[in-house]
């Protein structure tokens, strides 16, 4: 071997364990050591080297996470250990009744130990090590033969293709879960929207689309991850592994696999009801979807002596959360008009049991939707509703079809008031031009101005504030102000008591503060911290209404789309009519009192903060940085100032050495504060 061949391979010897170190501290522990520039700069010197010397290129370089060769078809892979399944338990009962048949079934009575593990909702797959290098990965198939898709697997950003650490066996058979996070797939759809690809229901979906590609270069661009659960395989037989699941899953990791961040240990079947319990409460706030949580009996010998039935351990079981997707029939579609005149088509259906609740309504967002959906009306549809979020149509039953469905037009003029439908071009959005002559455009801008972020009107809800516009005693806020008793008496549920208990809600709510007055007067796209942000910078609503479109960007987290909005809600002649008759009803508001200027050691000073704090949250800092005088912005420019920088923080950074701005860690940070607070 020539000498320089010679020191290539020592070179792309020392990069390959280098970057390998990286991926493991960065997807086992969670704790990446050096900024991304660095790994960057490793990998392209991997890859440079690698293309000088083909000759030592290797499948399991960590520069091949990119995908090979397209394949025709996948080869079958028949599994040396069966890959099983699991009994499901759909309540606290089942569970119960599980640990029972455990301990009847081992002549038992001492608490049992359980490994608990989120029921990620993804593929089942089997890796094969040899020698601690990947050689083969399988889907799960019927259980006794899947599909070869080592090409894909290996390309999944944290499957080890070498294995590290201690007690390696020679051959080594990895089960886990292929999955896709939610930031990558909601990531992935806007993708595949944008250029015309397929869009998927859910992340599971998108994981199985994305695995079985024949093409392992696409599989590279899909964000999969994969979690460790069991073992398969293990040579020779005199290898030792520890003596509980729990124990060989840290094991697992240790020799750099990856594991699922929420797994636990819990004492017997209460202990297992509590971690059910717990991850329930979280699961909408997961980075992953689940269905379930998985028990498993902890300790091997128990396992063994537990052995199996059919398809499944006994000693395992799966305890399923309620379903969060559901099918039935859509009905019909109504077309909701709301305060700014967007016009919202809703799902009138049949009402369907799911994720806890009945649900006979859902969001269809908008016209590119529906087209997107291809969704008639009639047509058998999949729900889903997770958490507190609106539910929504995933997708269309087509093999349901009769041929009776019926397309969904979407209106051309306002269903509520006639006026013309306006779509902007750069908008997915159609609106009700009607402003304010749009009875159902009045009812939502009032019911705003009477909530409770907004004017807090008790007793003032929807129900009334629509038959306040229905009987004409309504048109715009001021007209709150001026009900009279013998307006109210005689409305529906208005007896005397209640009608004088408005009259005294709507006086005590004439005292506000500016930020609440510009809240409640509902100007596109102007929230509660935005309107508090135009209150603390200008002071007085006469600076704001005359404020031009510069004066405003200038204002914490308004661009020029909300300075534009702003802008022209003052120089509409009917807003300032409002705006007058409002004033005249005599609405007040403290002057606001700004720190005295001059004094503030970090005045005129322009901060942007990234990463992760670990002493405060971000918006503590934000805010205590603010109270000092500093301006908070949300992106590094030449005119910051300088920048915080906690743990994990990535572009910004990076953007701010580029410019030469001061960067400051947390440390640095606190230091400060405790000097100047
Ligand atoms: S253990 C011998 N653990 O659930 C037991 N499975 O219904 C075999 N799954 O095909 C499976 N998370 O795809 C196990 N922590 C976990 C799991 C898990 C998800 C899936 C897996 C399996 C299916 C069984």
């Amino acid at each position: 071997m020539s000498e320089s061949l010679e020191q290539a391979k020592k070179e792309i010897a020392t990069l390959r364990n280098q970057l390998n170190e990286y991926n493991y501290q960065y997807y086992v522990l969670d704790d990446p050591t050096v900024p991304d520039a660095v790994y960057d700069r490793d990998m392209q010197a991997l890859i440079a080297l690698e293309k000088t010397y083909p000759e030592l290129r290797s499948v399991n370089s960590p520069s091949q996470k990119v995908g090979g060769e397209a394949l025709s078809s996948f080869e079958q892979v028949t599994h040396e250990v069966p890959m099983l399944s699991l009994d499901n338990a759909f309540d606290e009962a089942s569970l119960l009744a599980f640990e029972k048949r455990l301990k009847d079934r081992l002549k038992d009575t001492a608490t049992l130990h359980f490994s608990c593990e989120p029921k990620l909702d993804g593929l089942a797959v089997s890796i094969l090590y040899e020698n601690g290098q990947l050689v083969r990965a399988a889907t799960r198939g019927d259980g006794q033969v899947g599909e070869n898709i080592t090409a894909n697997v290996r390309t999944i950003a944290n499957v080890p293709l070498t294995l590290r650490g201690e007690g390696l066996p020679s051959r080594v058979e990895v089960r886990g879960e292929v999955f896709m996070p939610r930031d990558g797939f909601v990531k992935l759809n806007e993708h595949q929207r944008q250029s015309g690809g397929k869009v998927f229901a859910n992340p599971r979906n998108a994981a199985a689309g994305s695995l079985r590609q024949l093409d392992s270069k696409i599989t590279a661009k899909r964000p999969l991850m994969f979690y460790a659960y069991s073992l398969g395989v293990v040579q020779p037989d005199s290898v030792e592994l520890p003596d509980t699941h729990s124990a060989r899953l840290h094991k697992l990791a240790s020799w750099g696999l990856p594991l699922c961040p929420d797994i636990d240990v819990a004492e017997g079947g209460n202990g297992c009801l509590d971690y059910y319990n717990r991850i329930l409460n979280v699961r909408d706030n997961l980075p992953y979807d689940i269905d379930g949580v998985v028990f498993k009996v902890n300790a091997i010998t128990l396992q063994q002596s537990l052995g199996f039935v059919a398809r499944a351990p006994r000693w395992a079981i799966a305890q399923k959360f309620p379903a969060q997707e559901e099918v039935t029939t859509l009905l019909d579609v109504e077309f909701q008009v709301g305060r700014t005149g967007a016009i919202t088509p809703v799902a009138r259906l049949e009402p369907v049991f799911v994720g806890g609740v009945t649900v006979s309504n859902a969001t269809l967002h908008n016209q590119d939707e529906i087209h997107r959906l291809g969704v008639k009306v009639g047509d058998t549809v999949v729900i889903r509703r997770a958490g507190d979020v609106i539910p929504q149509v995933v997708s269309v039953l087509e093999s349901k079809r009769t041929g009776d469905e019926a397309d969904i037009a979407f209106p051309s003029q306002c269903p509520v008031c006639g006026s013309q439908v306006e779509k902007l071009e750069d908008e997915a959005v159609a609106r009700c031009t009607g402003g304010l002559i749009c009875a159902a455009q009045r009812k939502q801008a009032l019911k705003h101005f009477a909530s409770r972020k907004a004017f807090d009107i008790d007793g003032l809800g929807d129900k009334l504030v629509d038959q306040l516009v229905d009987a004409d005693l309504v048109h715009s806020p001021a007209d709150f102000f001026t009900l009279s008793l013998s307006n109210l008496i005689g409305l529906e549920r208005m007896a005397e008591k209640s009608a004088t208990k408005l009259l005294s809600s709507l006086e005590t709510a004439k005292k506000t503060t500016l930020a609440k007055f510009l809240y409640a007067l509902g100007i596109r796209e102007v929230g509660e911290a935005t309107a508090s942000n135009l209150a603390m910078h200008f002071e007085t609503l006469e600076a704001i209404r005359s404020a031009s479109l510069e004066a405003l960007v200038e204002v914490q987290d308004v661009g020029e789309v909300v300075a534009t909005h702003i802008f022209n809600f003052f120089n509409e002649q009917h807003n300032t009519e409002v705006l007058e008759a409002l004033l005249r009803e005599g609405i007040t508001w403290p002057t606001i009192e700004k720190p005295s200027e001059g004094n503030l050691p970090l005045e005129g000073k322009t901060c942007v903060i990234t990463g992760t704090l670990s002493e405060m949250g971000r918006s503590d800092a934000k805010a205590r940085l603010q109270l000092l005088g500093a301006k908070v912005a949300g992106s590094v420019s030449k005119n910051t100032d300088f920048l915080v920088a906690g743990e994990k923080a990535g572009s910004k950074l990076t953007k701010a050495q580029e410019l030469g701005v001061e960067v400051w860690d947390e440390t640095a940070l606190v230091s400060f504060l405790a000097q100047h607070e």
